[in-house]
């Protein structure tokens, strides 16, 4: 049997990870780790310990050794094959809360979340506004499921999640022209960019999350021009986008005819969010 302590020791570089792992496996509070140094791990404790470590420093991402990521104040449930909820898309996330809040804040309104991944927009939005129902759209099977799970550990009766291809999801549920809130942060990295991503992001987040074809546009144009037929009038469209497609997608959405489109940038003073209005 080793000691904590000794483990600690092993792994001092990476000591951060090495007590969050530790603390998952053994079930404890990360102040046991620190408290309870001369306390004894049973074999495969450490064994499991060794290998979970062998992996994190292969770049493998701690959200998926500890299978959970803060968003938005929810602690969701993460695993291998459905994108880690990042910090930026909590921007796009609270401009639509105040959206709704200072714009639909009397009335029960349907926003849709296409490519919901983990269900971390559409929850959030449905645990933060009671008075919405949201449906979230994904095409991986991984993300649906994961996304039922953090529904039910949510406890919420407001969202509801539909495996499909963007739109095709919806077909025959009459929800044409329904939705006061459109939103999506869609695959949106170009073929180019792939490649010189972090390998922690590239070798183990799922490519079907990240691929947005050759010139990382294709979503915004599939779901812009879609997105007319299931908006209602004075509906928004709003997307999460990467930091240099702020005017390319603002290009798509006027072509399609969106009125009073912007671009919002996030704390770092990149652009983040462009959205718009159907008016017809
Ligand atoms: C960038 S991730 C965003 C996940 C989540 N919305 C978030 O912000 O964390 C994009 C998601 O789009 C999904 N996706 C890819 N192609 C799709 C398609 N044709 N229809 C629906 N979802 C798709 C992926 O499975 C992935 O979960």
């Amino acid at each position: 049997m080793v000691r904590i302590d000794d483990l600690r020791k092993r792994y001092k570089d990476n000591l951060q990870d090495g007590v969050l792992i530790l603390s998952k496996l053994l079930n404890v509070d990360k102040s046991y780790i620190y408290s309870f140094g001369e306390r004894e791990v049973p074999r495969e404790i450490e064994d499991r310990f060794i290998e979970l470590m062998t992996k994190r420093e292969e770049g493998y991402p701690i959200q998926y050794i500890l299978e959970e990521k803060d968003f938005m104040g929810l602690n969701f449930y993460v695993k291998e094959g459905v994108l880690i909820p990042r910090f930026d898309t909590e921007t796009l996330v609270e401009y639509i809360i105040e959206y709704i809040n200072e714009n639909h804040r009397d009335n029960n309104i349907r926003v849709l979340d296409l490519c919901s991944g983990s269900g971390a927009i559409s929850l959030s939005i449905g645990h933060y506004c009671k008075n919405t129902f949201v449906y979230g759209v994904d095409i991986s099977e991984v993300a649906i499921e994961v996304s039922n799970i953090n529904k039910e550990k949510f406890n919420l009766t407001n969202v509801r999640f539909l495996k499909g291809n963007l739109f095709k999801a919806l077909e025959g549920l009459g929800l044409e022209g329904q939705y006061e809130i459109i939103v999506s942060n869609p695959p949106y990295i170009s073929k180019g960019e792939i490649e010189s991503l972090s390998n922690t992001v590239k070798d183990f987040e799922p490519l079907l999350a990240l691929d947005g074809g050759q010139d990382g546009l294709d979503f915004y144009r599939r779901i812009t021009k879609e997105s007319k037929g299931y908006l209602k009038n004075e509906g928004l469209l709003i997307y999460e986008i990467g930091y240099n497609q702020g005017e390319d997608v603002k290009d798509i959405l006027f072509k399609e005819g969106f009125k009073d489109i912007s671009i919002i940038k996030d704390l770092q003073g990149h652009d983040r969010l462009v959205f718009g209005f159907k008016r017809n």
